[in-house]
This record gives C-alpha cells, structure tokens and sequence, in this order.
C-alpha cells in the first residue's frame, strides 16, 4: 500500500519535480498550493485542514524562505495540525547555512514524527527559474559579493533526494546537506552561462548596499529586499557553506549533477535567450 502525500510548493522548483518522480511511482500524491484543489495557503491557516486529510507523508518547502519572520511559528502550527490529523512523517526543505531555517528544522526533529531534513545549498535553478534570471535576459549581471564562491546543486539532485527520502524509512531521522559538485563564483557562474547561452555576457561586482539601492530602484518589494539582503550576508559570508559535501552521492549512489551539465540543458529551453523585460 502506497502513502498518500503532500507535496506543499508541489508546482515550485523542486515540488514540480518531487511531484512528477512519486506520480511515475504510482504514488498518490496531492499539491500543497493557492491554485491547487483544495488549496493550501501559508497565509490562511482555514486551508489547512482540507489539505492534509487523509495524508500520511508530507514534503515542506516554505514560502518565501524559512529564514524570514512568522516562518517558524507557521512550521510550528502546521506540525501540530499535521500530527494531529494523522500524518506520519515530513520531509523539510531546509537552506544550507541559514541559522534562522534551523530552528524550523528544530521543530520538525522534535517533532515525535519521523522525519528527514533536506539542507541544500544555493538552486542552480536560481538563474533560469528565479531571482537571477532578469539580469542574464538582460546581459549584465551586477551583484555583490563576487568573492563568494556557492557549491550550487541541482534541483533535479534535490528531488531525487527527497523522493528517496519519502519513500524509503531507512532516510528516517536523517539530515542531509546537499551540494552540487564544484563551487563558483558569480562571475564564473556568469561566464558558463554566456557559453552556453551563445551570448555575450558581461559581470560587474558592486557593493551591498548598490544591490540594495538597484532592488528598490526595481521596486522590490522591502520584505523581498530584506531576504535578498539575508541571503547575501549570512549564507555567502559564512567560510563553512563553501564546503563540498559527499550527502546526494551518499543517498542516491550516484554523483550529483554538474552546473556545466545544468547550463548545457537549460540552454536547450531558450530561456536565456529571450527579449529583456526587467533590470532586476
Ligand atoms: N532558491 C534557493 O537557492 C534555495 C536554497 C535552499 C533552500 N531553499 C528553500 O526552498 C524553499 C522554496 O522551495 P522551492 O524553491 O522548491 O519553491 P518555489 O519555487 O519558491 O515555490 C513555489 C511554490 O510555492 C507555492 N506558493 C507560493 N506562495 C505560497 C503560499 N503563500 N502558500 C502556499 N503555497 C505557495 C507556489 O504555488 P502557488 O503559486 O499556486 O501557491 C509553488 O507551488 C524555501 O523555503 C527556501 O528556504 C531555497
């Protein structure tokens, strides 16, 4: 007998992909999203409910980002209801190096469910499916930080990661840090994309506070600007989210992929080749 789970972001950058591997699994699986039915909101806690009955198992990624205010009391409450209407284990989308998703992780450990942790570091897929993908399309990537150098992982490594961690107990009580094999640096990163892409890309390293002033110039939202703002300072500046670790080897037996391998299929789709629309 297959579990019924929830996948909660299950059409986002890693949820789409947890969703398709557990469907071609024969799992029964629900989306935990506002456009799903029924829908889940992680602003409208009556949703809830309706959303996991009948779930036993649960995937969590957290909108915006576990690091920013009312994500842990949102955790904390969701952990509560889930225990209470029956669900058996959750598996949490957790950042590398973000102390603030940590406690979040606290919670789903002490939760008396069984769990897994999944720690990962920075998405390839943030420069073709979020914030970093604006000023590729428009040719110049300005950003600070250009010393930091992220061991990015693949979403594809991400989801294989979690379906294993779903469907398999031995996962149970883990904690897995998750990274790509090789680490980069913005304007590395910038370079692999442009050969890839065949297109002429050029790399400006600014300060924190310039990045800060070009966001609200954009009209980033000011909750936006301050995960930004977070992200930057605390994961890029911390020496140990540098580190390489061995974890998707370890629990796929198969290496994690490469951001060349990330550039030469993402080129495919054409979506660094479109027609500017933003500076951000
Ligand atoms: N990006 C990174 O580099 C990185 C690295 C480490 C960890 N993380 C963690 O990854 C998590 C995000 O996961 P992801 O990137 O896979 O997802 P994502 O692509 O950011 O998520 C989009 C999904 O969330 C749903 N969603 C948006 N707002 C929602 C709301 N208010 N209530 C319920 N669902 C909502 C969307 O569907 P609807 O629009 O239909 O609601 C969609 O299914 C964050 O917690 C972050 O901390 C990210």
């Amino acid at each position: 007998m297959k579990n019924n789970i929830l996948v909660i972001g299950g059409t986002g950058k890693t949820g789409r992909k947890v969703v398709e591997k557990l469907k071609a699994l024969d799992y029964p699986v629900r989306v935990g999203s506002r456009s799903a039915s029924p829908s889940f909101d992680w602003n409208d806690q009556t949703t809830w409910t309706n959303a996991l009955e009948d779930i036993e198992k649960m995937y969590i990624t957290y909108q915006p980002d576990l690091a920013v205010p009312g994500a842990l009391d949102a955790i904390e409450d969701l952990i509560k209801l889930a225990k209470r209407s029956g669900v058996k284990k959750a598996v949490l989308l957790s950042g590398k190096g973000e102390r603030e998703a940590e406690l979040s992780e606290q919670v789903v450990i002490h939760s008396g469910m069984d769990y897994t942790i999944v720690r990962a570091s920075w998405f390839m897929q943030n420069f073709s499916e979020s914030f970093f993908l604006d000023p590729i399309i428009a040719g110049h990537v300005a950003l600070p930080k250009a010393e930091a150098k992220v061991p990015y992982v693949n979403t594809d490594d991400i989801a294989d990661v979690v379906v294993a961690a779903l469907t398999n107990e031995k996962h149970n009580g883990q904690l897995y840090e998750l990274t790509g094999p090789r680490v980069l640096t913005f304007e590395e990163v910038t370079k692999e994309i442009a050969a890839a892409a065949g297109r002429e890309l050029q790399f400006t390293p600014i300060s924190m506070d310039a990045y800060v002033n070009m966001l609200k110039q954009a009209n980033v939202p000011d909750d936006y600007i301050w995960l930004i703002n977070y992200l930057f300072t605390e994961v890029l500046d911390a020496e140990s989210n540098n580190v390489i670790t061995g974890d998707i080897e370890k629990v796929l037996g198969r290496k994690p992929k490469d951001f060349s391998d990330y550039t030469q299929e993402t080129a495919k789709s054409g979506v660094w080749n479109k027609v500017s629309a933003g500076i951000l």
